[in-house]
């Protein structure tokens, strides 16, 4: 899919857009792609328009810091995971975010469950459908494999932040 291909679903309130990125449990994936994402809005000028969250769809880390692996990798790649804590994705997060991002096909399967009218909106899809490389795969979940697992994750969360951040910057565009 070329990036003109993917445009994101219009922002409910114009020149403001909120995106959601959701894993399975807060602590690896989406805490990861949450620091990335951010940290490009920011440096792309768009810190005021474009506002970045997380959550898991499971709740067993909910207050929790970021997986100490996971935080690893992103302070030897010059950012600041430490102010991270998991927090759970409820319902009301579909009326409250523009766009919600699924790391994976279960997260996304999940989070269509709870949130039928999202998916209906188009306002849920996957988090890799705007990665340049490999559009529409998955965010590989790293919590049970070794460290190469981690840097992966971080590889593709960067690249596809890349894209989004100036998908976002159209979005918000007057
Ligand atoms: P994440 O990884 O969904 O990328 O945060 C996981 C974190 C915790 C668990 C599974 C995956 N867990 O089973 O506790």
């Amino acid at each position: 899919m070329t990036e003109a291909a993917a445009p994101l679903p219009p922002a409910r309130t114009p020149g403001r857009y909120a995106v959601a990125l959701v894993c399975l449990g807060n602590i690896c994936r989406s805490p990861t792609a949450h620091v990335v994402l951010a940290r490009k809005v920011e440096d792309a000028g768009l810190g005021e328009q474009v506002r970045v969250t997380s959550g898991g769809t499971g709740g067993w880390h909910v207050g929790g810091p970021m997986d100490s692996r996971a935080a690893a990798t992103l302070t030897a790649a010059g950012y600041d995971p430490s102010r991270h804590r998991a927090r759970q994705y409820e319902d009301d997060w579909a009326d409250e975010h523009d766009l919600v991002l699924a790391m994976d096909g279960q997260n996304l399967a999940d989070l269509r469950a709870v949130s039928p009218g999202l998916a209906a909106e188009g306002r849920l899809r996957l988090f890799r459908d705007h990665d340049p490389v490999e559009p529409g795969g998955e965010v590989p979940d790293p919590y049970y494999g070794g460290d190469d697992g981690f840097e992966e994750v971080l590889a593709m969360v960067e690249r596809t932040s890349d894209a989004l951040v100036a998908r976002l910057a159209r979005a918000v565009a007057p």
